[in-house]
């Protein structure tokens, strides 16, 4: 018979990778696994209102609202994701949708929306599935939004539940996978869920190299191998760290990760240089600062200008009056988001 129509919703947030992934297979498949805090503040809210599809039309049709506006240059990206999500999705070819996202931080700001778009769509669909075909069971659920998150966006594999995130295979570690995100399943001490990041804003214009392309520059990278190695190495020496809770060790991992990430754009055909004068200003003010002062502040990058500044609650007073008198000097405007590890999506 026909399907029903109705609405679901998610709201999902962004994440910022400690080990990073860069670089994929056929798939959407990590060449190697990373980890990261899930965040807070920085969301996307999306709700997708479904009905049928006439029996002769061949979905699944759709159109894409972007702050209550027509957002056509969006569409290529999803319709991408509706086609590889489609065989674990039928119904989906019976439907029309329309999709109203937001995000809580400005498009234009440099801060990716793909990692928490796309996990918010995974999980309307999933949602989906379940006013179609009633009785999934919910964790099954959670595990099938991140799997097809990964089919949008890579990153977005790690924004289906809250706190630490693992994403792809790593030995010793039987619940991981390249297919979905999991909780991070070892030991982690307390202060890890206290962690503030505070994004500094140095560079709103567009990223030059766009996330597709720069896990394609991995391919023929003279350094890749060793770099998958580093990542596998470093994922297993932050597993004690977490444990133990030793942030010294934990800001030399992080930074050191922030700096592969870059280090591969720098030595990739054609190369890459993302960082912008103020990046390294605020690289080398926060290394100074910890040096001096002993607080556990770090920073990581993602693949663009923008600075994410990491510390624990107890450090929070202290490194937030830092941040504002010799960091926010450096940003566009002053401009930065207050975020810090969050509990992960909500239903809307
Ligand atoms: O999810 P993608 O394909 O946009 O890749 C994200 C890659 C980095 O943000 C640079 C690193 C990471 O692990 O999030």
């Amino acid at each position: 018979g026909p399907l029903p129509a109705g609405e679901v919703g998610w709201q999902a947030p962004s994440n910022i990778a400690l080990v990073k992934y860069w670089g994929k297979r056929d798939g959407q498949l990590p060449t190697n696994p990373s980890v990261s805090f899930t965040l807070e503040a920085c969301r996307t809210s999306t709700r997708i209102a479904y009905s049928p599809l006439e029996q002769s039309v061949k979905g699944p049709r759709f159109r894409v609202f972007l702050d209550g506006f027509p957002a056509p240059d969006f569409e290529p990206k999803i319709r991408q994701f509706l086609e590889r999500a489609l065989p674990y999705a039928p119904f989906l070819s019976g439907l029309h949708l329309e999709i109203r996202t937001e995000n809580s931080f400005p498009h234009s700001s440099g801060i990716a929306s793909s990692a928490s778009g796309m996990a918010a769509l995974a999980l309307c669909l999933v949602s989906l599935e379940e006013q179609l075909l009633p009785g999934t069971d919910p964790g099954y659920a959670r595990r099938k939004a991140s799997f097809l998150a990964r089919l949008g966006s890579g990153s977005a594999a790690r924004s289906t539940a809250g706190g630490l995130i693992l994403w792809g295979e790593q030995e010793g570690i039987p619940e991981s996978t390249d297919l979905l995100g999991v909780p991070y399943p070892g030991e982690v001490h307390e202060v890890f869920h206290t962690y503030h990041d505070t994004i500094l804003l140095v560079d709103k214009g567009q990223k030059t190299v766009s996330s597709s392309v720069g896990h394609g520059l991995m391919d023929g990278h003279p350094f890749a191998a060793e770099r998958f190695e580093q990542a596998r190495r470093h994922l297993e020496k932050l597993g004690g760290i977490f444990a133990s809770g030793d942030l010294e060790a934990f800001a030399n991992l992080v930074e050191s990760e922030a700096l592969s990430l870059h280090a591969m754009m720098l030595t990739s055909t054609p190369s890459f240089i993302l960082m912008k004068p103020g990046t390294l200003e605020i690289i080398e003010k926060i290394r100074d600062y910890r040096r001096e002062t002993g607080h556990p502040v770090c920073f990581t990058l993602d693949a663009g200008a923008n600075v994410h500044v990491l510390y624990p609650e107890a450090s929070a007073g202290p490194v937030y009056s830092f941040i504002r008198e010799e960091l926010l000097e450096h940003c566009v405007s002053g401009q930065h988001i207050c975020d810090r590890v969050g509990s992960g999506p909500q239903p809307i």
